[in-house]
Parts: structure tokens; C-alpha cells; sequence
């Protein structure tokens, strides 16, 4: 598509340049930071994102320099950089890392950090100093982190500061109200980032795109024309040496209350009436609060809980989840969620939305599916009978592509039906120097450049949790007899298709 000369158009009046910061990462060597972060600010200094003057401050427990630091830099990003790595910008890249070590709970190890930041954080054109707090540490950390950064005024004051926070974001409703009262007294909310990486994806952003710049869709959006809606988010991975936070969270606070929640959002809110961060995040909180709240007898009944056992992914054995280090031998987390969910709006009235995710299923897929209603048959009833009405499918992984599935008339004398795909791949239409950021990569940038759209706002986190929080406070007053009760490599538990043959429908599989 790029040699081709298209005229688009671009949302942003303008393009805005990163001005001069210094990020602490909080937990700059742990896990995420290894893996996701610290590849990523790379890759935004080989692209030329980064402005000149800009720091990247790890504080940490362990002791170690800055030199020490920079080496682990570099193997973090030898080992979890997608593809070869380009190493032409690490000499300049190293220069801007350094060292903190010192202690979460310890006050003069945030006196340190305050003497750090004088010394090493550089003007904006505007004169300010800006700072963003990255906290890649396990959530118990953050009450204290945010504490000692307040007594230490590094919050608001001397520094323009902006705190991005990871998931999960608290355990329920309660204790997510909870944190967003104690950050929000040292900070504005609109410092403050929550970060949810599945919104930083390509086709997850495209999906408001597509459904509002396309009128042909548009008008089709609502009960009358969609029958259900399917979202299934599935994982072959398994628990990934995570086992103390998963055996803690299990697979609803880890996938369902927000990255599946967002989808949802997205798939069913109202047109906003701008594509301002707020228009936007009013707008999906609306949909969290139409949701329709789940009393025991529906949890019950239309939502489906699993465990994987051993099993088999592309002919390799695998443990089940209680055989995997450090879990429990008689573990009651669940690794798989399905449920059937109302929108109880104008638009939605009626439709369900099947919601489906799981650990060590057959595939790697993540897809928002939205079935249409069957045509009023008639004409084709003698011949044939329809199994597959229209069909819209988004498909967020593994590959990034929208395709439509609609019948046609196979060729021949006869007067068959067919079902055929229109299919759009946003790799395959888009080649040349089109630039693919990975999700953390445009995630950072946002917030560099203070655009919340892509985070979750506070009121929008607890409209989520209200959502999933009687699904599992239910399951954790009746932990499930039958756990494990799916193979790894399969589709999930029996009890999942039964959900939907009952209803006389099907789930979608690859
Ligand atoms: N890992 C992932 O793939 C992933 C994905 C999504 C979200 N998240 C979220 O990201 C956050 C971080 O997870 P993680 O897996 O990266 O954690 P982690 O591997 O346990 O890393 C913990 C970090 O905190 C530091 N630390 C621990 N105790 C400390 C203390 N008392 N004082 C100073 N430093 C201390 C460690 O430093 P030392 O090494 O020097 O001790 C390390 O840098 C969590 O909220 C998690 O839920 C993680």
C-alpha cells in the first residue's frame, strides 16, 4: 500500500515532540522490565523517538552500578528483542542509564533519588522538568512506593511527574477504590497512567476506526442486525514461572476484568463525540456500568471455570497447572473463564456476549467475532440450509486482520451456497517502510507525550471490577471438586460447549 500514493487522514493536528524526561523505573530489573520495558525503550531510541536528553533511572534492592546496570541492559534486550537485534544506537543508549539501589520501604533511599533527579533531569523547552515513575513491582510495593515519594514531595512540586502503573489494579472493587484514593492524594488523575498493554495493539485501536469511520457497518452495530457476539482471548502458554501471582489471581483478575473488559468496551460503546482521552473512556465506562450484574443463580449457570491438566500443545507434552513450580498439588485457581454477558442498553438489549480465555488452550488466538442474524431464509430453504450467517471477525493475534465471511453462490449449474471470506491483514496490506509499534512502544509514547486515551481511567477500573467481582467472590466461596478438568491442548472444558449448545449455538475454533 505505501507505494501507492494514497491521501489519508490524520486524527492529530500535529505531531508532538517528545520533550526532554527521566524515567524511574521502579523494579527496573525485575521480570517485566527485562522482558517488555526495557527492550522497548530501546527500540524507541533506535527509531528516533526519544529526544536527546533523556534518563532512564532503575532503583532496585540489589547492589550493583550503573555499569552493571548497562550490562543488564544489554542482555535484556539480546534476549527478549523481537528479531535481530540493531544494536547501532546502544552506545548512545547506555549513556542514559543508571543505578539506584535501595529499598521500597526505606525513606532515604527516596532522599537519594531526589539528590539523583537535581542532578540528571534536563529542562523541557518550557523550562519544566519532567519525570515519569514506572512501577514494575509486585502491587503489595505500591501503597509504600507512592507513600515515601509523597513524604519526599517528589509527587507534584519541583518536578512535572506522571506515574504509569501495571496490572493488576488491586483484587476487586474495593481494594481498587482503595489504591486509586491513596495515589490519587499525591497525585491528579491526570498524571496518573494505568496501563493495560492489549490496548497499545494495532487492530484493538482499529477497532473504533472501523467501526465509525465505516458507514457500510455502522448502521448494522445493535440488536437487530447481530445476533451474538464472541470474544475469546486464548493463551497456549501456560503459567510462565508466574505461580505466586497467578496462584494468587487466577484467570479472571489477570485477563477478564481488563484486557477482555476493554475489548468489550470497545466492540459495544457509543460513538464518542471526539477522540479526546476523556470522550472516549466516558464513553466505556458507560458500557461497564449497562453490563448487567450476575446474582449466584446466573453465575451458576452461564459462566464455566477450568483448570488445565497435562496435556499436549503442537505434540509436546506439558504439565497440568498443579504440576507446575511452586503451585499448589490441590490449587483451586482457575486457569480458563467462559461466560455469557448482557449489555442492557438500547443498542445491545438481548444479544449475548460469549466471553471466553484461557491458559494452555489449543491456540494462540485472540478474536472479537460478531455474528449477524440469519436472512429470512426462504428462497434458499428447499436447497439448502444455512449453518454459517455473515460473520465478522477481528482478529487481534497472532495475526492482526479483519475478515468478513458472507455466502456466494459456488459455482456450476447447481444453486448452492458458499461461504467465502473478504479478508483484510494489516501486515500483508501495509508494506514498505509502514511502521508496526509494538504495544508498550506506543504506550510509552502516549504517556511521554501526556495522552491518556490508551489507559485506564479511575472510575473506568472500578466500573470493571464491579463487573467481575460477584463471578469471583461465587467461585471462591465454592472452590470447583472437579479441577483439573481439561486437558491442556484442548478448547477448554466440557462444561464450556455445553454452555453454548444449549443455546444452540457454537464457539468459534481455528
Ligand atoms: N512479568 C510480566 O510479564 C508482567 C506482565 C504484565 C504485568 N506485570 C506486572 O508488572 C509488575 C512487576 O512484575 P515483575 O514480574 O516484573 O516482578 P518481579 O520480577 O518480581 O520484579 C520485582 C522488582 O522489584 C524489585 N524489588 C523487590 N523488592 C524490592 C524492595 N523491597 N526494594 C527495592 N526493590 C525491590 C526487584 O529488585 P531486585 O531484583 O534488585 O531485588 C525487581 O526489580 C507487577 O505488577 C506485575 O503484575 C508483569
Amino acid at each position: 500500500m505505501s507505494d501507492i500514493d494514497v491521501q489519508f487522514c490524520e486524527i492529530l493536528p500535529e505531531k508532538i515532540r517528545i520533550q526532554p524526561f527521566t524515567m524511574v523505573v521502579f523494579g527496573g530489573t525485575g521480570d517485566l522490565s527485562k522482558k517488555k520495558l526495557l527492550p522497548t525503550l530501546y527500540h524507541l531510541c533506535i527509531d528516533q523517538d526519544l529526544p536527546e536528553e533523556f534518563s532512564i533511572i532503575c532503583f532496585a534492592s540489589s547492589e550493583r552500578t550503573d555499569e552493571d546496570y548497562r550490562e543488564f541492559v544489554r542482555e535484556a534486550i539480546e534476549e527478549f528483542s523481537e528479531g535481530t537485534v540493531n544494536w547501532g544506537c546502544w552506545e548512545n543508549f547506555r549513556e542514559h542509564l543508571f543505578y539506584l539501589p535501595g529499598n521500597f520501604d526505606d525513606e532515604e533511599s527516596y532522599r537519594r533519588l531526589s539528590v539523583r533527579l537535581e542532578e540528571i533531569t534536563r529542562p523541557t523547552d518550557m523550562g519544566t522538568r519532567e519525570i515519569i515513575y514506572y512501577m514494575a513491582v509486585a502491587p503489595e510495593f505500591l501503597p509504600r512506593i507512592i507513600e515515601r515519594l509523597s513524604l519526599c514531595k517528589l509527587c507534584k512540586g519541583v518536578f512535572n511527574t506522571r506515574l504509569i502503573v501495571e496490572k493488576p489494579f488491586g483484587r476487586d472493587k474495593v481494594s481498587a477504590a482503595e489504591l486509586n484514593r491513596l495515589i490519587g492524594r499525591a497525585f491528579d488523575e491526570d498524571q496518573i497512567y494505568r496501563i493495560d498493554h492489549y490496548l497499545g495493539k494495532e487492530t484493538v485501536q482499529n477497532i473504533l476506526f472501523f467501526r465509525f469511520a465505516n458507514s457500510i457497518f455502522e448502521p448494522l452495530w445493535n440488536r437487530r442486525y447481530i445476533d451474538q457476539v464472541q470474544i475469546t482471548v486464548a493463551e497456549s502458554i501456560g503459567i510462565e514461572g508466574r505461580a505466586r501471582f497467578y496462584e494468587k489471581a487466577g484467570v479472571i483478575r489477570d485477563i477478564v476484568q481488563n484486557h477482555m473488559m476493554q475489548l468489550t468496551s470497545l466492540v459495544a460503546m457509543e460513538p464518542p463525540i471526539g477522540f479526546e482521552a476523556d470522550s472516549i473512556r466516558d464513553e466505556k465506562v458507560k458500557v461497564y456500568r449497562t453490563i448487567r450484574q450476575m446474582d449466584i443463580e446466573y453465575i451458576d449457570r452461564f459462566t464455566v471455570r477450568g483448570q488445565y491438566g497435562v496435556g499436549g500443545i503442537d505434540v509436546q507434552d506439558v504439565p497440568g497447572y498443579r504440576e507446575e513450580k511452586d503451585v499448589s498439588p490441590d490449587s483451586k485457581a482457575p486457569t480458563f473463564f467462559a461466560g455469557k454477558f448482557y449489555i442492557d442498553n438500547w443498542r445491545w438489549a438481548g444479544v449475548p456476549f460469549y466471553l471466553r480465555t484461557g491458559k494452555r488452550l489449543k491456540k494462540r488466538t485472540t478474536e472479537i467475532s460478531i455474528h449477524f442474524r440469519q436472512p429470512p431464509l426462504k428462497l434458499f430453504s428447499t436447497t439448502c440450509e444455512i449453518r454459517e450467517p455473515n460473520l465478522l471477525a477481528l482478529r487481534v493475534q497472532p495475526d492482526e486482520e479483519i475478515s468478513l465471511h458472507i455466502g456466494v453462490k459456488y459455482p456450476g449449474i447447481g444453486k448452492q451456497l458458499y461461504p467465502v471470506n473478504m479478508n483484510f491483514n494489516y501486515e500483508r496490506d501495509f508494506t514498505g517502510d509502514v511502521h508496526f509499534p509494538l504495544p508498550y512502544e506506543r504506550l510509552l509514547l502516549d504517556c511521554m507525550k501526556g495522552d491518556q486515551t490508551l489507559f485506564a481511567r479511575q472510575d473506568e477500573v472500578e466500573a470493571m471490577w464491579a463487573v467481575v467481582d460477584p463471578i469471583i467472590r461465587r467461585w471462591e466461596e465454592t472452590p470447583a471438586p472437579e479441577f483439573p478438568n481439561y486437558a491442556a491442548g484442548t478448547w477448554g472444558p466440557a462444561e464450556a460447549y455445553e454452555l453454548m449448545q444449549s443455546e444452540g449455538r457454537q464457539w468459534r475454533v481455528w
